[in-house]
């Protein structure tokens, strides 16, 4: 990693080192809400399309940098990538999600899934971050990403978005060691994949648990965290230079647990306080968050105090990275992701130095 990497504000602040001001990226900044993603996917013709050509991954990623510059790239990509390529056929149908044509219904099945060389399986996506790499400014840090064995293992049982995920964790309940299985299948391939990404290019890796919040405490622990606290492990231990970034969704209460794995930082969602996450975990971890996404769709008096409200939640210091509390919306209107970004700007010069 160069040294312009390592100074930028961002990896900084996941260090909790004083920054001049306080860095901001936000999930889903490649999107729907983005004119000129808009026009690529529509070149493209469809999502798998987009995600799988290199050269068209990589201009969606760089177009929300150079339209607000961010302080930090996500690689233009999906969690179902993975899933996808071990065989279960992964499709987007305009307004009804994903949908896999073979999800995995029988527990014996999960002992036949491969594990992927992602180099091969995934080669696409390491020639994206590569091509990323050559054309991001070279002072931006480029965040790969996964999704979490659980978040993952949703969709692979359901066969799509859920609402309950009852059959999911029917299969945690009724099928525990196959499901321990599954989960560490997706940990050791995930790990294996987010390191092929810091090997051709990625400066931080996050891990996104979009659906712990919908286990009970022991089931989180068993099913969820096992398999985020193996990719940590693997990550440290390959590739101590690159911060891993959790996020748990709706999993306020397992805080303490999520800075035990020995990651870098934590992403918050609004649900839970800044404040009340510093005092817990901050002086372990650095946090990510927690703008509400709805806020951005609401006018730019609104944004500003709500921006303004976050700031002073999370008080001064370092260790904070600004963000949203989950992905950004296709409603929100470009100005208002403009005042977002001015207003944290404007508002945390001096609090962070
Ligand atoms: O953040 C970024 O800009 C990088 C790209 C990124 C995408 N998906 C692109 C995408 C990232 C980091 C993700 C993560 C992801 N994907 C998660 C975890 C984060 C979260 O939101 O909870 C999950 C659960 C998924 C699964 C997924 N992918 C769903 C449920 C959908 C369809 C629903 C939707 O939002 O449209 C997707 C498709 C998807 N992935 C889109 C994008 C920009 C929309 C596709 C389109 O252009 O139509």
């Amino acid at each position: 990693m160069t040294a312009a990497i390592q100074d930028s504000r961002f990896m900084r602040a996941l260090r909790r080192e004083p920054v001049d001001r306080t860095p901001i990226w936000l999930m889903r900044q490649a999107g729907r809400y983005l004119p000129e993603y808009l026009a690529t996917r529509a070149e493209a013709g469809d999502f798998l399309t987009l995600a799988g050509t290199p050269e068209m991954a990589a201009e969606v990623t760089l177009q929300p940098i150079r339209r607000y510059g961010f302080d930090a790239a996500i690689l233009f990509s999906d969690i179902l990538i993975l899933p996808h390529e071990m065989g279960l056929g992964l499709g987007f149908t305009p307004g009804e999600g994903p949908k896999f044509e073979r999800p995995l219904r029988d527990p014996q099945e999960i002992h036949a899934l491969p594990r992927l060389d992602p180099n091969e399986a995934t080669g696409y996506v390491m020639d994206a971050v590569r091509l990323i790499r050559r054309d991001l400014p070279e002072d931006v840090p480029l965040i790969g990403f996964a999704g979490s064995p659980w978040t993952v293992a949703t969709y692979m049982i359901e066969g799509g978005s859920s609402r309950d995920f009852k059959l999911a964790k029917k299969m945690l309940l009724e099928h525990p060691e196959d499901a321990d299985a599954l989960i560490r299948l997706l940990a050791d391939s995930t790990a294996d994949y987010l390191l092929a990404q810091v090997e051709a290019g990625v400066n931080a890796v996050m891990v996104f648990d979009s659906w712990g919040g919908a286990l009970s405490p022991a089931m989180f622990k068993r099913f969820s965290l096992a398999g985020m606290q193996r990719i940590v492990d693997r990550v440290k231990a390959s590739a101590p230079e690159t911060p891993v970034i959790l996020f748990a969704k709706g999993c306020g209460g397992m805080l303490e647990s999520l800075a035990d794995t020995g990651c870098q930082a934590l992403g918050v969602d609004w649900t839970t306080r800044l404040s009340d996450a510093r005092t817990r975990v901050g002086d372990r971890v650095a946090l990510q968050g927690n703008l509400d996404p709805v806020v951005l769709t609401t006018n730019p008096e609104v944004v500003e105090r709500a921006v303004a409200d976050v700031l002073e939640d999370f008080g001064p210091g370092s260790g904070h990275v600004f963000n949203l509390g989950h992905g950004i919306t296709p409603d929100v209107p470009v100005e208002h992701v403009q005042v977002l970004v001015d207003t944290v700007r404007r508002l945390s010069q001096r609090r962070s130095a």
